[in-house]
């Protein structure tokens, strides 16, 4: 009987992944969807639930790994099966055309090549062993990467498994990447938060890769680019054919790719996409020339590093050199000062350039700039221009070097740095007017108490006037105090107008304060902008503290048992709690009413665990956290570390072997995943 339900419950599996798998490909691959994003969530919740009750049924390759969860704290390094060799790299079109002579003469005849774009990531290989993917590893130092398996599963234009005639054993390898949007959408919430941005898309997609939560990689926005595919026998003869074949397995074929049929063929390619490039939704550094026939590529060979059969061209940044006029300091949210140099306005790559960051003081000691200097300034695939060097032969005699700032430019507070951070930062965050009002944009901002009805202009407005200088202030706001206020603003376009507060405005704004008192806990956490707290943090240290008393009274220690919290975010939820200022900004917003205890979800939900105290290791079916959550939400308490009064060791997959001879020595009962879901009932 129950073998029966069992395998009506696999069949149900099976169907489900089978259906998300489908939906999927026809999203990622084709760019052509069926259903709603709503009936997709639907049919991936059901799949979700279904595998909870019955982990035992979870199949490497089911679509509810795109979501994440498993927790790797070190990655393991494998070797390649391959090689992953580089490309030779090239600027010039006479290099080009040195290759193609080179290629034609050791081929004796004409050649077909292959135009695709040089995608500017990180480099991949996929391995699928009978048509399922079992292990991604970075490129490392071309012999040995990192296996990132979990994290890479979670990205949608990787297929899971394959479909049709495929190989048994097949290596995909491409690129992955970081679209601007994501890249755009990543930096903004960064920046809310105090963590400073990444440079560029390559940098972030790397950084993506690497972190420990696969859950956190899901909301990273990455996508795969394929470029190349090896295996034995695999059936076709030359590169483009087996892109198209490798479609047929289920990759998405390239957005753009090229069979021309000699060099001319490949200056137009370049030409067209050296212009097409800006409209591209992700970034390239350049276009890589392929030969296309396999037998030919064999023929033409491959040096120790690099094959002799392809060549890379990368796209030059516009440069210019323009005088430096005057230095800018700008305060930031968490007080980090940024310099700013005005310069002469300079046309570059189809924008006037005036002003470029110099981005904290090493920059400018490191480049040696000097008063008056001109600076060279380059625009490349990004976006922004960035200044790249000094023209020394234009310097005046005697140039003083630029002096930075030694006192805060809107408080005058002496500035600081802290060992081992190039930002230099302004101290004085509770009374400088940018880090105050910093923190009430963040306050109010979406992810945080989510009050719309006020936004930048009002902020400044209301800070002018005195009437807020912290969150808590914000409460205290009255209909009196607000109606009839009045300034001049700038729109985005430079035009003036009046920002006054009427009637309707001013109701507005009193309703939207008053909603934020039923944001949740989390949310509040997260809003009070304590250094290094994200979402994703508060989130975890709502549900594990339960309450803004245990937070603010957790010990080091008790903090850094909360998953993803490290020193450095221990220190500043310390520092922040230990601040008068702050504690009494707490305790007037508790007064007016605003959420600091979880509710409903964090209430026990039985005495099961009481008087337990275990340590969790390993990696489980659900995230870690969760299993954490379930401990306490049981009456258990969660210990980081194993001794003769730890009750239990919940062991995931993957535990470490020193943790294990520990609860073996000490004669600390280990139990599985199945047995503590037995335990509570689940
Ligand atoms: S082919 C043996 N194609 O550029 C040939 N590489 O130094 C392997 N890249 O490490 C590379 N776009 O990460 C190839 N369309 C493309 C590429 C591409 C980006 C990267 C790749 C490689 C580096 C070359």
């Amino acid at each position: 009987m129950e073998n029966k339900e069992f395998s009506d419950i696999q069949q149900e599996i099976a169907r489900l992944s089978e259906e998300i798998n489908r939906h999927n490909y026809y999203y990622y691959m084709l760019d052509d969807p069926k259903i709603s994003d709503y009936d997709f969530d639907q049919l991936l919740q059901r799949l979700i639930d279904l595998e909870r009750q019955h982990p035992e049924y979870v199949r490497p390759d089911s679509p509810t790994q795109r979501v994440g969860g498993t927790i790797t704290k070190q990655f393991e390094s494998a070797t390649h099966l391959y090689p992953m060799l580089s490309l030779g790299n090239t600027y010039s079109e006479g290099d080009l055309t040195e290759f193609d002579t080179r290629v034609r003469d050791l081929l004796n005849g004409p050649v077909e090549y292959v135009c695709e774009l040089k995608y500017d990531g990180v480099a991949i290989s996929l391995i699928y062993e009978h048509g399922i993917l079992t292990r991604a590893v970075t490129r490392g130092d071309g012999a040995r990467g990192d296996v990132v398996t979990a994290n890479v599963k979670t990205i949608g234009s990787v297929p899971l498994s394959l479909t049709g005639d495929f190989p048994d054993i097949l290596e995909a390898r491409g690129e992955i990447i970081m679209p601007f949007d994501s890249f755009n959408a990543l930096n903004a919430d960064r920046e809310e938060i105090g963590e400073p941005p990444f440079a560029n898309p390559r940098n972030a997609a790397s950084g993506s890769l690497k972190l420990q939560s696969s859950a956190e990689v899901a909301k990273r926005g990455l996508a795969f680019k394929l470029y190349y595919a090896l295996g034995e026998n695999l059936p076709e003869h030359n590169h483009y054919d087996q892109l198209r074949k490798l479609h047929q397995w289920g990759f998405r074929f390239p957005d753009v790719m090229e069979k021309v049929p000699g060099l001319q063929g490949v200056f137009d390619f370049i030409h067209k996409w050296d212009v097409e490039r800006k409209q591209l939704p992700y970034p390239i550094d350049g276009i890589v020339i392929k030969v296309n026939d396999f037998a030919q590529q064999q023929q033409v060979g491959a040096t120790a590093k690099s094959p002799r059969w392809a060549i890379a061209y990368k796209f030059k940044a516009e440069r210019v050199s323009t005088p430096l006029l005057s230095v800018d300091y700008q305060v930031g949210r968490t007080g980090i000062i940024t310099p700013v140099a005005n310069l002469r306005p300079v046309s570059l790559a189809g924008t006037v350039v005036k002003r470029a960051t110099l981005n904290n003081r090493d920059f400018i000691a490191d480049m040696d700039i000097r008063e008056g200097d001109c600076l060279f300034v380059e625009k490349g695939g990004e976006i922004i221009p960035k200044i790249v060097g000094v023209d020394v032969e234009k310097r005046l005699p005697d140039a003083e070097p630029v002096r930075f700032v030694e006192t805060c430019p809107v408080c005058g507070t002496p500035l600081r740095q802290n060992e081992g951070e190039a930002g230099v930062f302004c101290p004085n965050e509770l009374h400088c007017a940018p880090q105050i009002k910093g923190r009430l944009e963040h306050f109010i901002s979406r992810k945080a108490m989510n009050i719309d009805s006020l936004g930048e202009g009002k902020i400044d407005l209301l800070f002018a006037q005195g009437l807020v200088r912290n969150a808590a202030d914000l409460y205290d706001l009255t209909y009196e105090k607000l109606f009839g206020l009045e300034k001049v603003v700038e729109d985005e376009n430079g035009k003036s107008r009046a920002l006054s507060f009427k009637e309707k405005m001013t109701q507005n704004i009193l309703n939207g304060i008053e909603q934020s008192k039923s944001v949740p806990f989390e949310r509040v956490l997260y809003a009070l902008g304590i250094r290094f707290v994200g979402e994703v943090t508060a989130k975890k240290l709502a549900r594990h503290f339960a309450t803004v008393d245990c937070l603010a009274n957790a010990s080091k220690e008790d903090l850094m048992e909360v998953e993803d919290v490290g020193d450095r975010v221990a220190d500043s939820i310390i520092q922040y709690f230990n601040d008068t200022e702050n504690l009494e900004m707490v305790m007037r917003l508790r007064a007016a009413g605003l959420r600091f205890e979880m509710g409903e979800e964090a209430k026990p939900a039985s005495d099961k665990l009481a008087g337990m105290s275990i340590v969790v290791s390993g990696v489980f079916t659900i995230p870690r956290d969760e299993v954490k959550a379930l401990i306490e939400q049981h009456g258990g308490k969660n210990v980081s570390s194993i001794s003769k009064n730890t009750t239990y060791v919940l062991a995931g997959e993957k535990m470490g072997p020193e943790k294990r001879k520990k609860a073996e020595n000490l004669g600390v009962p280990i139990i599985s995943e199945e047995d503590f879901r037995q335990m509570i009932g689940l």
